[in-house]
């Protein structure tokens, strides 16, 4: 790869990226402003896309049209959709769903965008590989899993929609960009990685814990994102 996109859904999510990069240009589209740079000896182009699957979207397709990215992480925190994957752990995405694509009434199942091949959409092996090697030695005191990202607009923290979204997805974790980032690699045939913290468990106390958590998450990815770089 010889340029990397990195999105974080929030300011928060990409600070740590922006500060330790070296910034060569900034140029702002749709409200985003697209830091072009070196990051750990990779050619990176670091953004906060704003939160949810359209701002993502938008974002993704202009770091491969006006940015030439052949590749794209995401990096960010979520809820927990697995009692073993705890606060502070990590995951990182085998595949992609979004969670709320309904078009039941028409007897498509839950998950499935009508008229498109897909709706699961697979993350890139040497990357999930990579990732997995360079978080055992970046963050030795956390565990990582690899499994399915399930995204949708929508904050997951009550426990009837988070049962629905294990018994119906079989999720690993649940946030709100990550399915329409790899939706956009997937029609431009570009590989990506979702990477997430896990920040609460997607249930009734996941605002609670996600205040407290926040924080310490996202320091987790900030050492794993930085780490890939130097390796790949
Ligand atoms: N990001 C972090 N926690 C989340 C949750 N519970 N639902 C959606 N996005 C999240």
């Amino acid at each position: 790869m010889n340029r990397i996109g990195i999105i974080g859904a929030m300011d928060e999510e990409v600070d740590r990226l922006k500060e330790n990069m070296q910034v060569e240009k900034i140029e702002k589209k749709a409200g985003m402003e697209f830091f072009a740079g070196v990051l750990s000896g990779k050619n990176v182009v670091v953004v906060r896309s704003g939160i949810g699957k359209v701002n993502a979207g938008i974002c993704t397709q202009i770091l491969v049209d006006d940015f030439q990215v052949d590749g794209v992480i995401n990096t960010g925190i979520a809820g927990s959709l697995k009692n073993e994957i705890n606060i502070g752990d990590i995951v990182l995405s085998e595949d992609c769903i979004q969670h709320d694509m309904d078009a039941t009434g028409f007897g498509y199942e839950p998950g499935v965008i009508p008229r498109m091949e897909q709706s699961v959409f697979k993350a890139d092996k040497t990357l999930i590989d990579l990732a997995q090697k360079v978080n055992r030695e970046v963050n030795p005191d956390i565990s990582d899993y690899v499994g399915r990202v399930v995204s949708g607009d929508q904050f997951v923290s009550d426990n009837e929609k988070k049962k629905f979204l294990v018994s119906q997805f079989q999720g690993y974790c649940t946030e709100m960009e990550g399915a329409a980032i790899a939706q956009v690699c997937y029609l431009n045939e570009i590989p990506f990685l979702i990477i997430r913290a896990i920040s609460d468990k997607a249930d009734n106390s996941a605002t609670m814990d996600y205040s407290e958590f926040e924080a310490k998450a996202i320091e987790h990815t900030f050492h794993l994102v930085d780490g890939i770089m130097k390796q790949l």
